[in-house]
């Protein structure tokens, strides 16, 4: 099986390019097929979720022209089916953009109903109300969601809880809905206005987007378009931590600075330096770190995406930090792996307290999710002697080509496929 091997102990340096958001392009590649027209996406990140959806959408029928690794041509005059049960796409949680975009387009939508996972229990219940106040039917049915409506109607929505993916689906399904739709208590993560950017390239009347209260004007149809997806601030968020526990001095290129701003914050509150450009940051690690509490956050808050990287730097900084994860009830399942490192953390609820330690010494260990994956890896980096990082496919779902890209910062890192390759590997980095 797949592994990543690492040998710590090298501070990262240099420039590294980060690529597109890929929970932005998710929402793009379904938005892509509410026209009839040719929707070009660029600087599509080349990782397997993006792949995934791709796929599925191939499997309903829409031309998916893959230019190369970055740039996609989606044409959905073709589809066929409003169906979607392709097999791998109840892997990924973002298959729920299909709902939205189908019964947008034709008014009706079957697709498998995403599982649960990894970072603890994800309803979708706000996603089906917003459908429901548009004047669809919702059932589920044999593990598909069901929705079907004779017509969209435009209404007013609020949301219980701030979700990313219930805004950005009623957003998908209120585009071409007759009248004028509220929603409120929204999303305002930048992957939010990055979808409604496009669907205004694409003719739709979206205002608000980036505020609490987006309001659409329902439009007859939709057209074809361009559109670059903005840079991952996640993956940019996982370097910047990497450069910082390393004591290293990287330049993390292709970025938004504004959309980093909760994580150059923290880097800076324990001590390191972190330089805003205008399409680039660079941070610098600091010789020690201090403690800080961090809380998980909405948009502009600080991102539960980024909370396990976060954690895996205060575990190395002098004193006592408290970490409180307020989004997801199950996101500490790689503090145990990182106890096998050494890190002295207590899990109580949705809160880590967190012991600072002097280093961490490489282990095996397995990724148990996307973000706790490349958190780990991150670990690894800083840690004295090698660590396997095992189930790296969950890292490739978000990150592409992330040994390469460590490689070029000086990282000794691989991806290793037998205990011949390790062998091979360690002669190579003694
Ligand atoms: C998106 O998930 C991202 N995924 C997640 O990224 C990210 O962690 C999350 O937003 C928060 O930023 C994609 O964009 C594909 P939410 P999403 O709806 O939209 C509750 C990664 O690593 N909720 O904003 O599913 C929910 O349980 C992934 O890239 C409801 O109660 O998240 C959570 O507590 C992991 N009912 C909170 O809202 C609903 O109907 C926020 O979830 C919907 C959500």
């Amino acid at each position: 099986m797949e592994q990543f091997i690492i040998k710590g102990g090298n501070a990262l340096s240099g420039e590294v390019e980060i690529s597109g958001a890929k929970n932005a392009a998710l929402a793009l590649i379904a938005a892509a097929i509410m026209t009839d027209e040719t929707v070009t996406i660029e600087n599509l990140p080349d990782v397997r979720d993006v792949n995934v959806l791709l796929e599925s959408i191939e499997q309903i029928g829409a031309t998916v022209e893959r230019l190369n690794p970055h740039c996609v041509k989606i044409n959905g005059k073709t589809i066929k089916s409003t169906v979607v049960d392709y097999e791998h796409i109840k892997k990924i949680r973002a298959s729920y953009y299909l709902l939205g975009a189908l019964l947008g387009k034709f008014n009706e939508a079957e697709v498998a109903l995403p599982g649960g996972c990894n970072i603890g229990s994800r309803p979708i219940d706000q996603h089906l109300k917003g459908f429901k106040a548009l004047g669809a039917d919702v059932e589920v049915e044999y593990g598909m969601i069901v929705t079907k409506a004779d017509k969209l109607v435009g209404n007013h929505i609020y949301f219980d809880v701030v979700s990313v993916g219930a805004t950005i689906n009623v957003m998908l399904a209120a585009a071409m809905a007759d009248g004028n739709t509220n929603i409120e208590n929204a999303a305002k993560e930048p992957h939010v206005v990055d979808v409604a950017n496009m669907l205004n390239k694409m003719g739709a009347n979206i205002k608000g987007a980036g505020t609490d209260v987006i309001r659409i004007k329902g439009v007859k149809k939709l057209k074809g378009t361009d559109y670059s997806v903005i840079p991952d601030q996640i993956e940019a968020g996982t370097y910047m931590m990497a450069a910082a526990i390393t004591k290293g001095n990287v330049l993390i290129k292709n970025v938004i600075p504004k959309h980093l701003e909760a994580i150059s914050s923290k880097l800076t509150e324990i001590g390191c330096k972190v330089e805003e450009y205008d399409d680039a940051v660079r941070v610098i690690g600091a010789e020690k770190t201090k403690s800080t509490h961090v809380k998980t956050l909405p948009y502009p808050g600080f991102p539960t995406d980024m909370q396990p990287q976060m954690t895996v730097a205060l575990a190395l900084a002098e004193g006592t930090s408290v970490v409180t994860e307020s989004i997801f009830e199950n996101r500490f399942k790689y503090v145990d792996e990182l106890g096998r490192m050494g890190a002295h953390i207590k899990v109580e609820g949705n809160t880590a307290i967190i012991e600072g330690i002097e280093r961490y010494t490489g282990a095996s260990i397995i990724a148990p999710d996307l973000r706790a994956g490349a958190a780990l890896v991150v670990a690894g980096l800083a840690a004295e002697g090698y660590t396997t990082v095992e189930d790296i496919k969950y890292i490739e779902r978000g990150y592409e080509r992330m040994d390469e890209k460590l490689r070029s910062l000086g990282a000794q890192i691989e991806r290793v496929n037998s205990e011949k390759d390790i062998t091979k590997f360690k002669l190579k980095v003694v």
